[in-house]
């Protein structure tokens, strides 16, 4: 071969391997390449192999030429790989842009339930009077439900209340009633005793719009000495403002004589309908009675106290206890009582 021939057969060599570093479109693609060119077995090392072959007038300038061709090839192979990279880097970009303009995904946050947040409120308004919170078991004896309440086996007032007796024991039963937690509270400590507790009860009931066979009450209890019927209207009174503020006027009250087994005197207190102002035409609230019964209360019976061993000569004080479904109905204007138990979203979203 010629020296221009050999030159002519270089030339087209480079330019054949710069096209195709130039279309390389990955990273692999070049790192074939640049194996295919300059390593063992590659073209350019083929010719700088063979240039003892050749006559050393010829020699020098094919060597010459051909490491030119090497570098220029390793230069381009360089250039291509980064480039390839970068490519490579700006399509994932594009591809994984975000929009920063999209409305993200809201998560719905939830809260209380009405029942839950009218028993905060509730607790929240006699911390403010100095009662804390006492629990009690919601399977209980006969005894704790009805007979340490001064109301034996063969009392009326049991009738009233139709309990929910289990299989477990002929004395057990769901407490129909959170007066129970009175005697547990009262058993365990010394007095004096200012306590609330909020609970389930239950009772056999057909369930209707005011109604279930599963519902709350929040009890109370105060026992101390000099223990005087005025404080439990004074305390009764504050806190009905308080539990009905939103109203934006005060609610008139009245302490109705009633009876309950366990209280002497007892009393109903009831509120001047807030929706008819008392009128009662065409009030479905009230019944068209323009009262709304609020709660049952009164003084505590002596012989609840001397069962659990404390001298009513000593001590008095006095007890209430309400439903807690019936305040919330009246202080949210809830017409079906059915809707605390039905996780209908549209109905605990308003509160
Ligand atoms: N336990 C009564 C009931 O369920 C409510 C009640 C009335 C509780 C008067 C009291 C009270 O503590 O003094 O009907």
């Amino acid at each position: 071969m010629s020296l221009s021939e050999i030159e002519e057969k270089l030339h087209k060599m480079e330019s054949e391997a710069l096209t195709s570093i130039d279309e390389a479109k990955s990273s692999e693609e070049v790192e074939a390449l640049r194996l295919s060119l300059l390593g063992k077995k590659g073209e350019l090392t083929n010719i700088l192999q063979g240039l003892s072959g050749l006559d050393k007038d010829t020699r020098p300038i094919v060597g010459k030429r051909a490491n030119e061709i090497k570098v220029k090839v390793q230069e381009a192979l360089d250039k291509r790989k980064d480039d390839v990279f970068n490519l490579a880097l700006e399509q994932k970009l594009a591809q994984e842009k975000i929009d920063i303009t999209l409305p993200g995904n809201r998560l719905a946050l939830g809260h209380a339930h009405p029942l839950s947040q009218i028993t905060e409120e509730i607790i929240d308004i006699f911390y403010g009077m100095g009662f804390s919170v006492a629990d009690g078991p919601e399977i209980e004896t006969d005894y704790y439900n009805f007979d340490a309440l001064n109301t034996p086996s063969d009392h009326a007032a049991r009738d009233e209340q139709d309990t929910f007796y289990t299989n477990i024991s002929p004395e057990t039963l769901l407490r129909s009633q959170t007066s129970t937690v009175q005697i547990r509270v009262m058993e365990k400590g010394k007095p004096p005793f200012r306590i609330i507790a909020p609970g389930r009860v239950y009772r056999n009931e057909e369930v209707n719009a005011r109604k279930y066979p599963l519902f709350h009450q929040v009890e109370g209890l105060l026992i101390d000495k000099d223990v005087t019927f005025g404080q439990l209207k004074g305390t009764l009174n504050l806190f009905i403002q308080r539990l009905f503020r939103s109203f934006g006027k005060p609610i008139q009250t009245r302490f109705r004589p009633d009876f309950f087994p366990f209280t002497e005197p007892s009393a109903e207190l009831d509120a001047l309908c807030p929706f008819c102002d008392g009128k009662g035409t065409n009030c479905r609230t009230c019944g068209q009675r323009g009262w709304l019964e609020l709660l049952g209360c009164g003084m505590v019976d002596p012989a609840v106290l001397q069962a659990v061993n404390i001298d009513p000569e000593e001590y008095s004080g006095f007890a209430f206890g309400m439903g807690l479904e019936r305040l919330a109905m009246l202080r949210y204007g809830i017409k079906d009582i059915r809707y605390f138990y039905s996780n209908h979203m549209d109905f605990l979203r308003q509160f």
